[in-house]
């Protein structure tokens, strides 16, 4: 799962500089368009191979309801970065709309994968969950 995450993180990276560089519409859309693919699979792998079996052993207080609610705010947010993409004011884009909305996107992501790495992972081998 850690090297999903790498990939991950290399591609919303690429994504964000490329929304702050003003690249073309088509490279933007291509790698948003694989961004979301790669997040929705891992989401649901994830969910199932480490949320689960994790919310077994601590219980519904543990972290795990707040882990669930960042894939949805990320989901959320790609919907928007999504929408701005695809929308046409005639046939403008909305550059620095897209910007804020991909560098947020990187930011919720990279802290929830640290979150992962640094906490969950370790409590998963801890408690026996993976
Ligand atoms: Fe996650
Ligand atoms: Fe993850």
């Amino acid at each position: 799962m850690a090297e999903e995450h790498y990939d991950i993180l290399r591609r919303v990276n690429r994504l964000s500089k490329e929304a702050r560089t003003g690249g073309s519409r088509r490279t933007t859309a291509e790698l948003f368009s694989e961004l979301e693919s790669k997040l929705k699979g891992h989401f649901v792998e994830e969910e199932n191979t480490l949320y689960r079996p994790l919310e077994t052993v601590l219980g519904e207080d543990g972290p795990i309801m707040d882990m669930i609610e960042e894939h949805r705010m990320i989901q959320r947010s790609l919907v928007r970065a999504g929408a701005i993409l695809w929308a046409r004011t005639g046939h403008q884009t909305h550059p620095s709309e897209l910007q804020r909305v991909c560098d947020s996107l990187d930011e919720l992501i990279r802290s929830h994968i640290d979150k992962e790495e640094a906490v969950l992972f370790w409590l998963a081998a801890a408690r026996g969950a993976i």
